[in-house]
């Protein structure tokens, strides 16, 4: 890998790859092609900003002649694609940004490395980073494997199944050399605060109501961001052209037992009598086509790759809670 396209650096899990990389691949250059929508903010590229292997260019993955000319301008051998929209709840209020960038954004990347490459896909790699939510939901047994049918049930993950169809087709229609991964949900620094849990925290900071979709009883699968970098890093190196892996940390928590989780330590840290925060639970109306459960089957990474997650939940959360509450001032930059 000698020139690393990465699209979303400047998101969640994209800064936290891009933090990682510089420093994993110091031979390579790295270029991060971010729009810097309400969700990225080149602060999160942290002390990648300085390095002299990256460098941020502000732009869409939706403009085809962008990309072509980003191609053509560094020669990328290597495309790791996480630019997304990636917020369920505004995928139901406006699933038209989700459809543009999560399928044409990913359509206009794959055609702009299939004619950059030219049939020469010796040495190049197009790794597209999907969902778990694309397999829909689980009753109260059972897991995703690889062979899961896709059942996406909302706007965004029926827009990051269509893309996931789009990589594969480019890989058995053109021979472009994919692969793809399917995580679950991530946590850790750097989360825009309307996900689950850097809200919860938020919300206990400063002492309002935290919101519970239903009765809290839907199950997410929890997987500390880093691991999931070192997952992506594995897969890159080794993992094998056309194929999926799906990434988890068999972590399986109910919201409102992983809210408790959060109140404990977020409590703890601040200072306040345990459980002090337990009143500001505040049931609210459901998702609209809220899946119930998701959980990962990993053995396939595990057994093929080598890859476990490294971090134990009651570490990674407590360094997640840790880090919103020492980095107020990274939230109030984002207001
Ligand atoms: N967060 C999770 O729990 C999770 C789990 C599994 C998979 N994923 C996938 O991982 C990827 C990253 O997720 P995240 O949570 O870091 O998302 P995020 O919303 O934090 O970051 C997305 C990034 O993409 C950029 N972006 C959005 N539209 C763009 C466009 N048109 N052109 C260029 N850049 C654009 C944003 O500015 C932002 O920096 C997504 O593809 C998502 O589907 C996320």
């Amino acid at each position: 890998m000698k020139n690393i396209l990465i699209t979303g650096g400047a998101g969640f899990i994209g800064s936290a790859v891009v933090r990682d990389f510089v420093k994993r691949y110091p031979q390579a250059q790295l270029v991060t092609l971010d729009r810097l929508t309400y969700a990225g903010n080149p602060q999160n590229l942290g002390e990648a900003t300085a390095a002299d292997n990256h460098q941020l260019v502000v732009g869409d993955i939706c403009d085809f002649e962008n990309n072509l000319k980003l191609f053509k301008t560094y020669d990328f051998d290597t495309v790791v694609h996480l630019a997304a929209e990636s917020h369920v709840d505004r995928s139901i209020k406006d699933p038209f940004a989700f459809a543009q960038t999560n399928v044409m954004g990913t359509l206009s990347l794959l055609e702009a490395a299939k004619r950059h490459w030219n049939g020469n896909f010796e040495g190049k790699k197009f790794y597209h980073i999907s969902t778990d939510e694309v397999y829909g939901t689980l009753g109260d047994s059972g897991l995703f494997t690889e062979q899961t049918p896709y059942d996406p049930h909302s706007p965004y993950s029926a827009s990051k199944a269509s893309s996931d169809h789009f990589v594969r087709a480019y890989h058995d229609t053109y021979g472009l050399p994919v692969v793809l991964s399917n995580c679950s949900n991530n946590y850790g620094p750097y989360q825009y605060p309307e996900k689950l849990i850097p809200v919860c925290i938020q919300k206990i900071v400063q002492q309002q109501p935290i919101p519970v979709y239903g009765q809290g009883i839907n199950v997410r699968d929890w997987l500390y961001v880093e691991d999931h970098v070192a997952a992506i890093a594995t897969i890159l190196e080794q993992g094998k052209l056309g194929e999926t892996y799906n990434i988890g940390g068999h972590n399986e928590w109910k919201n409102i037992d992983l809210i408790h989780v959060i109140i404990k330590h977020t409590d703890q840290l601040l200072g306040r009598s345990q459980g002090s925060s337990l009143e500001l639970i505040s049931f609210v109306e459901d998702r609209l086509g809220h899946d119930l459960r998701y959980a990962i089957d990993a053995s396939k990474i595990e057994k093929e790759l080598g890859w476990t997650p490294a971090h134990n939940f009651d570490q990674g959360i407590q360094k997640t809670v840790g880090w919103y509450l020492e980095n107020q001032a990274w939230i109030d930059s984002l207001k």
